[in-house]
C-alpha cells in the first residue's frame, strides 16, 4: 500500500512524516516521530493510554488516524509542559510530588486527561475529577495517590500559585 505524508504540528513544531493509510496517530507519534512517551494499551479506546491533545482537546489517538491529522495541531506528554515553570505542567509536579506513579504505563495518558479536566473543571471535587479521568485505567490501581496529585494540581492553578510563563 502506498504511504502518504502527513503535516501536522507537533508541540509546537511543524512536521511532515510519512505514514500508512491505516496508521493511527498513535502509530505516527511512536513510530514515526519517535515521541514513546505516548503509551500503546488497548489499542480500541478502553484504557486512555494514549491520551494527547489535539487541536486542545484530550483524544485517545489509537482512536485517530494519522490521515485525519493534517494541518491539526497535536500535543502530547513531551510537550506538555511547554510554557510551565520549569517545563513542568503543573499535573506533572504534582505527580512528582505525591509519588503518584507505580509503574509509570498508565501515567503520560491520565495526566494529559488530568490537564484537560482542571483546565475545564477548576472547581472539579474528588468525585468530578474521578469522573473525568474515568476513561485512564491504571493497572497498578493507584487511584488514590493520583487523585491526590490532580487536586493539588487543581488546587494550586485555582489559587493562581502556578501560571503558565508570559
Ligand atoms: S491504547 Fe488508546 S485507549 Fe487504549
Ligand atoms: S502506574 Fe502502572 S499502570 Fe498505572
Amino acid at each position: 500500500m502506498s504511504e502518504i505524508d502527513v503535516g501536522l504540528e507537533v508541540n509546537g513544531e511543524q512536521v511532515r512524516a510519512r505514514c500508512q493509510p491505516h496508521d493511527t496517530l498513535l502509530a505516527l507519534l511512536r513510530y514515526r516521530l519517535g515521541l514513546t512517551g505516548t503509551k500503546e494499551g488497548c489499542g480500541e479506546g478502553e484504557c486512555g493510554a494514549c491520551t494527547v491533545f489535539m487541536d486542545g482537546e484530550a483524544v485517545d489517538s489509537c482512536l485517530v488516524l494519522a490521515a485525519q491529522c493534517e494541518g491539526r495541531q497535536v500535543t502530547t506528554i513531551e510537550g506538555l509542559g511547554r510554557g510551565w515553570p520549569d517545563g513542568l505542567h503543573p499535573v506533572q509536579k504534582a505527580f512528582m510530588e505525591t509519588g503518584a506513579v507505580q509503574c509509570g504505563f498508565c501515567i503520560p495518558g491520565i495526566i494529559m486527561s488530568a490537564a484537560d479536566a482542571i483546565t475545564r473543571r477548576s472547581d472539579a471535587a474528588r468525585e468530578e475529577v474521578r469522573r473525568l479521568v474515568a476513561g485512564n485505567l491504571c493497572r497498578c490501581t493507584g487511584y488514590t495517590k493520583i487523585f491526590d496529585a490532580i487536586e493539588l494540581a487543581r488546587d494550586r492553578v485555582a489559587r493562581g500559585e502556578v501560571r503558565p510563563e508570559a
